[in-house]
């Protein structure tokens, strides 16, 4: 077929040469000794998007914890009574007790429930129960201990490394470009998604990683966005990054509007277009692809930022065991302003939970096909480079290498 979109079918694999054009082995997705690997080379030592913005936290005293399987940690962020941010390990420093539950909340301090202790929101120690019988107890140095946190374009994310490897802005350094000017904060949470799935964090994010896939498992939720001279979605444009970063940019073709589409196009932007089309949405590659719908930007190891049309979300593939995984995703929109915006909204949010259900529906039988054995290898086509790449950069931090 010679749409534009086919004139040249390989474009991605010479700019990245260092990826390869071979099968990529599949044995880091089900072995669970390569799981602990990932664990301390790559987990342990990343900066953490916790799907979590400063917004949420915004008055002294506002906290939320967090376990976080994969680093196998309970983080506290709790914004303090100076009204700064920050992040400690959930754990009394007594013996040892958790301190707070998990959730969100607000509060002027944190008491252990186990014998009382203490802490103020700055994370010191504050008060101790019976204090004369401690033999010389330095409450100076027995603060919450704590965790790195910084924030990018209001989105906290913590690092439990002693020292982490780089900043939080060196790491999205190349996003800066394009990403940055994106308008996060004119936007507020509108809901939240979260599935369990048996199956690795990596087969689960693969199904999210390119738009190959879009004509048979979108077939009932987005099937009228594609067209017969693009069949299969081939991307315009991937940029992959060094440090693991990608960003994929996913186009749907203008099509007949279903009723429930025209309805909700009318009444403003929603996940698969409608709104005002002349409008220009910075921080989107919507000028350099043709019929832009939104754009996966990858945060290695396992969380995004997607961007689109006047909406965006934010997802994490969530580690839990070598075979197991929580897909959580939060989705953010313009307040609306009057009854017909939200119609829009509600359409959106339903597309957008069929679309991910859609993407979660292959993983656990995908995953176990490869613990079986029957395939030892996956062949990916250059519409499919972001996987390669997560592979490459999994194996490359975890000091292995996979074969070209
Ligand atoms: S473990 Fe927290 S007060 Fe004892
Ligand atoms: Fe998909």
């Amino acid at each position: 077929m010679n749409s534009p979109a086919n004139l040249n079918p390989r474009p991605f694999a010479p700019r990245y040469p260092q990826l390869g054009t071979g099968p990529v082995p599949v044995s880091s997705a089900v072995d669970p000794a390569f799981f602990e690997l990932e664990r301390e080379r790559i987990f342990r030592g990343m900066w953490v998007n916790l799907i979590l913005r400063e917004e949420d936290l915004p008055k002294p005293g506002d906290y939320f914890v967090r376990y976080l399987e994969a680093q196998d940690a309970s983080i506290l962020v709790v914004r303090g009574d100076d009204g700064k941010l920050r992040a400690f390990h959930n754990v009394c420093t007594h013996r040892g007790n958790q301190l707070a539950e998990e959730g969100a909340g607000h509060c002027k301090g944190f008491q252990c429930n186990f014998h009382g202790w203490t802490f103020d929101t700055r994370g010191r120690l504050a008060f101790v129960t019976d204090e004369q019988r401690f033999h010389n107890l330095d409450k100076s140095a027995l603060g919450l201990p704590a965790v790195h946190l910084d924030t990018w374009r209001g989105f906290i994310f913590v690092n439990l490394a002693k020292r982490p490897a780089q900043t939080l802005e060196l790491a999205m350094a190349e996003f800066n470009q394009d990403l940055k000017p994106f308008p996060f904060e004119q936007m507020v949470l509108a809901g939240r998604y979260r599935y369990a799935v048996n199956a690795n964090w990596k087969v689960t994010m693969n199904a999210f990683q390119e738009s190959y896939h879009g004509a048979f498992v979108h077939k009932l939720s987005v099937g009228q966005c594609i067209s017969p001279e693009d069949p299969y979605l081939a991307v315009q444009r991937i940029k992959l990054q060094e440090n693991g970063n990608q960003s994929v940019s996913v186009h749907l073709a203008p099509h007949d509007l279903s009723p429930a589409e025209k309805l909700a196009f009318g009444f403003g932007a929603t996940f698969t277009q409608g709104g005002e089309a002349a409008q220009a949405f910075p921080g989107t590659a919507q000028a350099q692809v043709r019929d832009w719908g939104f754009d996966l930007n990858i945060i290695f190891p396992y969380s995004r930022i997607n961007v689109g049309a006047g909406w965006y979300y934010v997802d994490a593939f969530w580690p839990v065991a070598h075979d197991k995984t929580v897909y959580e995703l939060a989705y953010y929109f313009p307040m609306p302003q009057r009854a017909s915006e939200m119609i829009s909204q509600e359409y959106s949010k339903i597309v957008l939970r069929d679309l991910s259900r859609e993407d979660l529906a292959t993983n656990e039988a995908t995953h176990r096909s490869l613990r079986s054995g029957a395939i030892r290898q996956m062949m990916l086509s250059d519409q499919e480079i972001a996987v390669r790449h997560l592979y490459h950069t999994v194996a490359a931090r975890c000091g292995k290498e996979l074969a070209k």
